[in-house]
């Protein structure tokens, strides 16, 4: 496939890595500030030339949280499906899929693309699931990584633990800050720690008198979520089981409901 790089970061190279080592061509790179892209530009009426000039047929934006939303909003009516990982911009998805309606055209966004962060989701969603008729488990979460990190808890640990409380009923409530008292049964403890280059780590604990059953997902580094981008492009340009083109907004969720 061709494809389009909009934000050509430590990113943008690591996925055009990840989709020439897929058999992908990129087909052009736009970054208004990367002298080594093919178009150095951020002008919108550029950027589409770009994109279309070059036979793209697939594109992935990983720019910025102050350029993302103009990004989409210029690319959706070129007809390209495109893959957005930078975040910043869900507020205004009713508006991306209102034009993306007009354009008759597709979109797939995560905040964590990792292939293994999102087999995690579905273990720990289905270790929920069996622990929710054992009442002798408690559980709680535990989240690390390194010292640059501007938010505390994760979008990943958060993430983790929505899918253990959408599956065990008994913990209604989450609860990020220490305990300065007993926890009550129906919270649910997530605990986040920050230190040196831990590039993300996340473990949920199933606790009883008996035994502890521990599941743990650790980051050696981003090329997960490169190669999660791939992936996710690559399915998105492929026709859905009725064999018609992809339309509408999509998450890593439906590429994971299709495995
Ligand atoms: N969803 C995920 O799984 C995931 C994973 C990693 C990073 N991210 C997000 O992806 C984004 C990029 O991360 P990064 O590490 O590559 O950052 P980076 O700073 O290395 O690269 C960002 C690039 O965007 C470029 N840029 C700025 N304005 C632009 C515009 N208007 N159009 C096109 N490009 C523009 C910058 O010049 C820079 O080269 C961040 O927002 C980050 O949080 C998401």
């Amino acid at each position: 496939m061709r494809i389009g790089m909009i934000g050509y970061g430590k990113m943008g190279h690591m996925i055009a890595q990840a989709a020439r080592l897929h058999g992908h061509e990129i087909a052009c790179t736009i970054d208004p500030f990367a002298k080594d892209a093919s178009c150095v530009t951020g002008d919108p009426e550029k950027m589409k030339s770009c994109l279309l000039d070059s036979g793209v047929e697939g594109a992935i934006e990983f720019s910025h949280p102050s350029s993302v939303f103009g990004n989409i909003r210029t690319i959706i009516p070129t007809g390209i499906p495109l893959v957005v990982g930078t975040t910043g911009w869900h507020d205004r998805l009713d508006e991306v899929r209102a034009s993306l309606e007009e354009s008759e055209t597709s979109l797939l966004y995560s905040s964590n693309f990792s292939i293994g962060v999102n087999l995690f989701y579905r273990i720990v969603s289905e270790a929920a699931r069996l622990m929710a008729a054992f009442d002798e488990y408690d559980v709680a979460l535990f989240e690390s990584h390194h010292n640059q990190k501007a938010d505390s808890p994760s979008g990943t640990a958060l993430d983790l633990a929505k899918r253990v409380m959408d599956n065990m009923p008994r913990k209604t409530r989450l609860v990020t800050d220490c305990f300065v008292r007993k926890p009550e049964a129906d919270e649910l403890h997530l605990s986040s720690v920050r230190v040196g280059a831990v590039p993300g780590t996340h473990t949920v604990w199933f606790d009883s008198a008996a035994d502890t059953i521990e599941l743990t997902h650790t980051a050696r580094n981003r090329e997960g979520f490169a190669l999660g981008a791939v992936r996710a492009l690559e399915w998105l340009t492929s026709p859905d089981a009725q064999g018609a083109k992809k339309r509408g907004v999509f998450t890593m969720k439906d590429v994971f409901n299709d495995l």
